[in-house]
């Protein structure tokens, strides 16, 4: 059987690491990995292959950033003599990046088998770009693995057959499991500040002293908070005030960076300490010591469940419920009254506690190739 994975940015990388590892052990498996080139930054990209131990992508798209109709189109143009070349037996997608959905339309213009790992979470928000490419993947695909019972629901409920539907557990949790020793190694790790000239030794000081006590670790970079200049000052201005009560450790997207170029940065951040976008261990390990994390992305929103580390997510709704019904995640939306309550309650040792669902074990990938070596005998 030969199996071709798509990954295109940066959380694709610890989904897919775990799946390809897991069919290096099978017999009559030969894997095939391409790069869209959706995130291309070597601390976007490079560094994930390095530490998750993923190989040198066979082929790389290269179609790098533009407007949502374009990077998916230049996935179907330049993907498409790559299928039709390798004629893979199966393609694996991961998560809900543009990538994810452009590969999926693409093989099933071929008749070609999709797989989607992470199937079936749903935001039921439509403004978000991820809420359609997860919608429209799931249709497309030919085989559904899942990591929650909720996301199992929501597939059936939209009418997707219950043999196409494989409930594994979580593979980006499986490389949180296999790392995190590595990652806590590394401790007090050195990130670089962003600031740069008279600002940097001041910045360097904070950051040092920030990690070697309590912090609270910040990441934003859906274009809901940070392409509208009033939302993304109000949210700095809030974590300015934070910071006076907890240092703040802020890597920052570099789609942010540009926003906070753009809004007069690095003048308006006082009291936060910037870094540019870490590597997979580093950032662990910072999530690993955080008092608390503040974000707006979807994976943190697990790796700290996982970890039992306090989460507030500065978004309306979450595709990953279990984070906030199980987990130590609370939404907070865009209410900045609100972060700031749930700030004092964590700092005044009154954090949610939470724990991880039971499948999220490590060994979800190892599911993932169970379930499609049988799914191909049977074929
Ligand atoms: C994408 C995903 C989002 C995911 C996020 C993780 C979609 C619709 N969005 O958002 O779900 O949470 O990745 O990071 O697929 N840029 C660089 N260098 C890079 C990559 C991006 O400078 O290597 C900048 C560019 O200015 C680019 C912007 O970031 O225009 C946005 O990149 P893009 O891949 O379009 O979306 P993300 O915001 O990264």
């Amino acid at each position: 059987m030969h199996i071709l994975h798509v990954v295109g940015a940066r959380p694709n990388f610890m989904k897919a690491a775990p799946v390809m590892r897991s069919f290096r052990g099978r017999t009559g498996v030969q894997q095939t990995l391409v790069h869209t080139g959706q995130h291309y930054d070597v601390d976007m990209t490079d560094v994930f292959f390095r530490e998750l131990d993923l190989p040198e992508p066979n082929v790389n798209l290269g179609i790098g950033s533009d407007t949502h109709a374009a990077q998916t189109a230049q996935v179907l143009s330049r993907l498409e003599p790559v299928v039709l070349e390798k004629r893979p037996d199966l393609v694996l997608v991961y998560g809900d990046v543009n990538s994810t959905f452009a590969a999926a339309l693409t093989c099933a213009k071929l008749l070609i088998p999709v797989g989607h790992v992470e199937a079936g979470l749903r935001s039921f928000d439509r403004t978000m770009p991820e809420e359609i490419n997860r919608l429209l993947t799931d249709q497309i695909a030919d085989l559904l693995f899942t990591h929650s019972k909720d996301a199992d629901e929501n597939l059936r409920s939209e009418g997707v057959v219950g043999e196409k539907i494989h409930l594994v557990g979580n593979t980006m949790i499986d490389t949180l499991v296999a790392l995190l020793p590595k990652a806590l190694e590394r401790w007090p790790i050195k990130p670089v500040p962003l600031a740069s000239g008279a600002g940097e030794a001041d910045v360097s000081l904070r950051l040092h002293q920030a990690i070697a006590g309590r912090f609270g670790l910040v990441t934003l970079h859906r274009p809901s908070n940070v392409d509208d200049v009033a939302t993304l000052d109000s949210i700095l201005n809030t974590l300015a005030k934070i910071s006076r009560d907890i240092p703040i450790i802020f890597p920052v997207h570099p789609r942010t960076q540009k926003r906070l170029r753009e809004s007069g940065w690095p003048e308006r951040e006082s009291g936060l300490v910037l870094v540019g976008p870490l590597g997979y261990l580093d950032f662990l390990a910072l999530q690993r010591h955080a008092t608390m994390v503040i974000t707006d992305s979807g994976g943190i929103q697990e790796e700290t469940t996982y970890l039992g580390v306090p989460c507030l997510t500065l978004r309306n709704n979450t595709e990953r419920p279990v984070t906030t019904s199980s987990g130590t995640n609370i939404l907070v939306g865009h209410d900045m009254e609100q972060l700031e309550r749930e700030v004092e309650r964590i700092l005044a040792g009154e954090a949610k506690s939470g724990h991880a669902p039971s499948n999220w074990d490590g060994h979800a990938a190892e599911r993932v190739a169970d379930v499609t070596v049988r799914w191909w005998a049977g074929r």
